[in-house]
């Protein structure tokens, strides 16, 4: 087999059969094919597109390119959650503990940020001391202890993906739906759980800006799930608003535990409630949604999510009593708020705007090297549709740098549009693809 005759072919709109895929992506990981060529196949697969099979076909062997996490030591359905991102997504801060409480299995991989704000391994090393560094056996055995644990990147999962999503990032070729769910579902597969909740984010901050477009990813990531035998849910759900008031790392912490005290913001925990009652049913522990609800209602009011989280963080090495006393996280030293010039409605917030804010506060990452400040973000009080009057605070911002606070207010004033006429903010779940 040659590279040269199966970009010819795919760029002539021919399948690629199940082996030619697999001979593709295992030479390239194993750096046999190189990155022109590659780069050659991306350009074509983007114009020619691919079909079902060979979206599964690729899937499958990028999956397959590096370790495959065996669950099978863990007692009962292993359910994982996957969100592909957006400003304040905290989701899986508060809602795996909710669900480990429901008695779910919850052996979760997780990555750190780049850009905007951090990813929920930053956010978890809020807690003092946290760490995700664990062994697969650590990994396992705490999971078999006490439902849950978080572990970071540190197997060789799906490398093809790393790879080949490094490559697409610089030959513009990202944006294709078939390259989108394979890399997504690959890393998804390979991490072993049984069924997968998929939250697929739409709007201004969102990877998908058009709600057609987050279905269509949505049902294409169902679908490879299917393939591989796992039970896979995608909601389609808004980011087309920062998700929640908290935007930045210890800030986003302080605001999943207050949700799991029953006291957070209307949308985030309907969010929760419905990527878990999905979870929850996905993984056998509810007949149906509502029973679901029913359970995570129960784990607030009782208190037992806030000690699952407790309990999880300290399993990790971390300081749990900042789960009850939200003093003990990290801190900015410049709190100030930001206040609005104009008077009426807010029409619109531009949400990738709202997260570039907490990354000049220093709450992202420019680079991957790049260090990420903690205690830095901004505490939102108006949301879209919200009335707002001339000198009353839109947000409050925490920084420790003053140059670097003048700049980010600047920029969130410029993301608020306010006017005359009441506007309806978008419906925060937009529907659900279920592959069974
Ligand atoms: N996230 C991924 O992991 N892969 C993509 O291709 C796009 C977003």
């Amino acid at each position: 087999m040659r590279m040269y005759d199966l970009i010819m072919k795919k760029r002539s709109g021919i399948e690629l059969t199940s082996d030619e895929i697999d001979f593709m992506i295992s030479n390239y990981t194993a750096d046999q094919i190189p990155d022109y060529q590659m780069s050659a196949m991306m350009m074509a697969i983007f114009f020619q597109g691919m079909n079902e099979q060979e979206t599964a076909a690729l899937t499958m062997a990028m999956a397959r390119s590096g370790d495959m996490l065996d669950l099978s030591a863990i007692d009962g359905i292993k359910v994982d959650k996957h969100s592909t991102g957006g400003v304040g997504d905290k989701t899986s801060i508060a809602l795996t503990p909710m669900v480990a409480a429901c008695g779910i299995k919850i052996a979760k991989m997780s990555g750190r940020g780049l850009g905007h704000t951090g990813g929920t391994i930053d956010k978890l090393e809020s807690f003092n001391g946290f760490s995700t560094g664990i062994t697969s056996e650590h990994f396992i055995s705490q999971v078999n202890n006490i439902g849950i644990a978080i572990m970071g990147q540190t197997l060789d999962i799906a490398p093809a993906d790393k790879k080949l999503y490094a490559l697409r990032d610089v030959t513009a070729t990202v944006d294709n739906m078939s390259l989108i769910a394979s890399s997504i579902m690959s890393k998804k597969l390979a991490s072993g759980a049984d069924a997968i909740v998929l939250d697929v984010k739409t709007g201004s901050g969102a990877f998908m800006k058009k709600e057609e477009d987050a279905f269509a990813l949505a049902r294409e990531m169902t679908a490879l799930g299917k393939h591989a035998g796992r039970n896979t849910i995608a909601i389609v759900s808004d980011m087309d608003q920062p998700l929640g008031f908290a935007v930045g790392n210890a800030l986003e912490v302080k605001e999943a535990i207050e949700t799991l005290q029953g006291k957070g913001p209307d949308d985030f925990t309907q969010l929760c409630m419905t990527l878990g009652a999905h979870m929850i049913v996905a993984g056998g522990k509810a007949k149906d949604e509502e029973e679901a609800r029913v359970m995570l209602k129960g784990v607030i009011e009782d208190g037992s999510a806030l000690k699952k989280l407790a309990e999880f963080v300290e399993a990790q090495g971390g300081d749990a009593a900042a789960v009850y006393d939200t003093s003990l996280l990290p801190k900015a030293s410049i709190i100030e708020e930001i206040i609005s010039k104009e008077e009426g409605y807010v029409n619109q917030i531009i949400c990738d705007e709202i997260g570039i804010c907490s990354l000049i506060l220093g709450g992202g990452r420019e680079t991957k090297e790049s260090e990420i400040d903690l205690s830095v973000g901004l505490i939102l009080h108006k949301k879209v549709g919200d009335y707002v009057k001339c000198g009353e605070s839109l947000a409050t911002i925490h920084a420790n740098d003053k140059d670097k606070l003048e700049t980010a207010k600047e920029r969130f004033l410029s993301a608020y549009s306010i006017g005359k006429e009441p506007v309806a903010p978008s419906k925060l779940i937009k529907g659900t693809i279920s592959c069974y």
